[in-house]
């Protein structure tokens, strides 16, 4: 039995099977269009509005204050050490299903199945996340133009209900996500003594992404790329325009809660970096994935670093960090020195650089499906491809249904954190992938080699659960639960129907 849970498919079984001709992807995309995937993964919810929460910290842990520059440049090494296995995976093994595809051919199906559960938090939940907080951007831009959409239409049940009571502990003076979620509290309609309050606009937004994605690849890469450019002149916007308003005493404490408050920043900071992993999942759409994919990972994570570090020193220095702790911290900046058109201008930023993380990681879930029906841990209806547009819209629909129902009811916090531990823990699996295999064959070509093997995978391992040692237990117990769930559903359906089973 043991056996059969640890039965690896061979390299060259994948690499066979994803050239099945009703199982054949578009190959449309270059190095460039990759690069820019990355980037529209990477930047989003994380640096527009995690941040907050990472610099003044939260209700019950403290966060890093200024030393959120050291969070980030720990997190952005720690992603490195794992972008370069990821890198290495990708040019190996260049097919769609990301790190499910690269354990099963080295840890065994039960770790793969495992793996692909797992990433289901990342990309699905991790969408869920960035859904609402879009939501609340959008929101706001709209009233900042002076169209007001109802509050009971921009949040979820939960969060209006909370709002009530902090609101009056704040004595009125709360983050205007708390204000926002409060209005709908006091004005919602009710229909047949059923109160009506629910993310009506997260639920569009994914609408809209998921009918993109089915239409087609390269029109949906074309789209990414204008919102890439228009997110990366926003930060730089951001920086400049900030930058003019900084004073260097905000900077000092520059560590008001040690280390520990840096270990909790980086450990909650490190949504912001979650995405360059996603773009391994366009293996198969890519026209030379061993040299696009490597260029995409790390050029991605290298510019995106560069920028996150100037965006969280000029923030730093433009506002006291105690009052960082809001929805929309980017944007509340210039609000505190009184530049509301600056203001206005970095929220059109974030909606649209978060539309671009809802894009990549609603085409990357799907893929990830795609790979694990392909195989028979999933019924074959999702490894369905569209005849026309090439693209796999069973999976692509029916992801869009799951992100779009739970961003309309979840709270946005907790969907943060279990988004972090659910991704750390894939990109463990992935570096321990990367030392397995190169035991288990020594000798295959590999087109981009990770440097300093084992050295890089164990440090990338070892500052991962560290990262996860900084989340708080409730969301261990959440992740606990799920991975539980994820292997009844196994032993129920996937280790009976496996291909691989059948072959041996
Ligand atoms: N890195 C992505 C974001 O910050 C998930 O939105």
């Amino acid at each position: 039995m043991l056996q059969q849970l640890f039965r690896t498919k061979s390299l060259d079984r994948i690499l066979a099977d994803a050239t099945e001709p009703q199982h054949q992807l578009k190959r449309a995309l270059g190095g460039f269009d990759v690069l820019m995937l990355g980037i529209g993964a990477i930047i989003g919810a994380g640096i527009f509005a995690t941040i907050g929460t990472a610099v003044a910290g939260d209700l019950v842990r403290p966060g890093a204050g200024p030393a959120i520059v050291v969070s980030f440049v720990f997190t952005a090494v720690a992603c490195a050490f794992c972008g370069l296995c990821y890198a290495e995976f990708a040019s190996l093994v260049p097919i769609s299903g990301s790190a499910y595809t690269y354990s099963y051919a080295t840890l065994g199906e039960i770790v793969a199945w495992i793996i692909g559960w797992d990433l289901i938090i990342e990309y699905a939940v991790g969408n869920v996340a960035v859904a609402i907080a879009w939501a609340a951007y959008f929101h706001q831009l709209c009233a900042g133009l002076g169209w007001h959409i109802p509050a009971w239409l921009a949040v979820d049940y939960r969060s209006a209900a909370q709002a009530a009571d902090i609101v009056v502990r704040s004595a009125g003076s709360a983050d205007p996500a708390v204000l926002l979620a409060h209005e709908a509290w006091t004005t919602h309609p009710v229909i047949a003594g059923i109160p009506i309050i629910f993310n009506f606009l997260a639920v569009g937004i994914v609408a809209l992404i998921t009918w993109l994605l089915i239409v087609g690849v390269k029109e949906s890469a074309r789209v990414n790329n204008v919102m890439v450019g228009i997110k990366l002149l926003i930060l730089c916007f951001f920086i400049y325009a900030g930058s003019k308003f900084v004073k260097p005493e905000n900077w000092s404490p520059f560590m008001p809660n040690g280390l520990s408050g840096i270990w909790v920043g980086a450990s909650l900071i490190f949504f912001a970096y979650i995405g360059f992993d996603a773009i391994s999942t366009a293996a198969e759409e890519c026209k030379r994935p061993e040299r696009d994919l490597p260029i995409g990972i790390i050029g991605s994570l290298i510019i995106c670093t560069v920028m996150y570090i100037a965006v969280a020193l000029v923030l730093t220095g433009m506002v006291p960090w105690r009052q960082l702790g809001v929805a929309d911290p980017l944007a509340a900046a210039f609000a505190y020195v009184h530049a509301d058109f600056s203001a206005g201008v970095v929220a059109l930023g974030a909606v649209v650089s978060m539309s671009a993380v809802l894009l990549v990681f609603q085409y990357g879930q799907p893929r990830i499906f795609f790979s694990m029906s392909r195989d028979g841990l999933l019924p074959e209806y999702f490894a369905k491809v569209h005849p026309k547009y090439r693209t796999p819209h069973v999976t692509t629909l029916w992801t869009g249904v799951a992100v779009a129902v739970t961003a309309a009811i979840a709270n946005i916090n907790e969907i943060v954190e279990l988004t972090n531990i659910g991704t750390l823990f894939a990109f463990v699996l992935v570096c321990v992938g990367v030392i397995v295999l190169r035991y288990k064959e020594p000798d295959r070509v590999r087109t981009f080699k990770t440097p300093w093997v084992p050295v890089i995978p164990l440090l990338g391992i070892i500052s991962c659960l560290y990262l996860m040692a900084g989340l708080p237990w409730i969301t261990w117990m959440r992740f606990g639960i799920w991975l539980v769930v994820g292997l009844v559903v196994y032993f129920v359906f996937g280790w009976r129907k496996s291909k691989l089973a059948r072959l041996q």
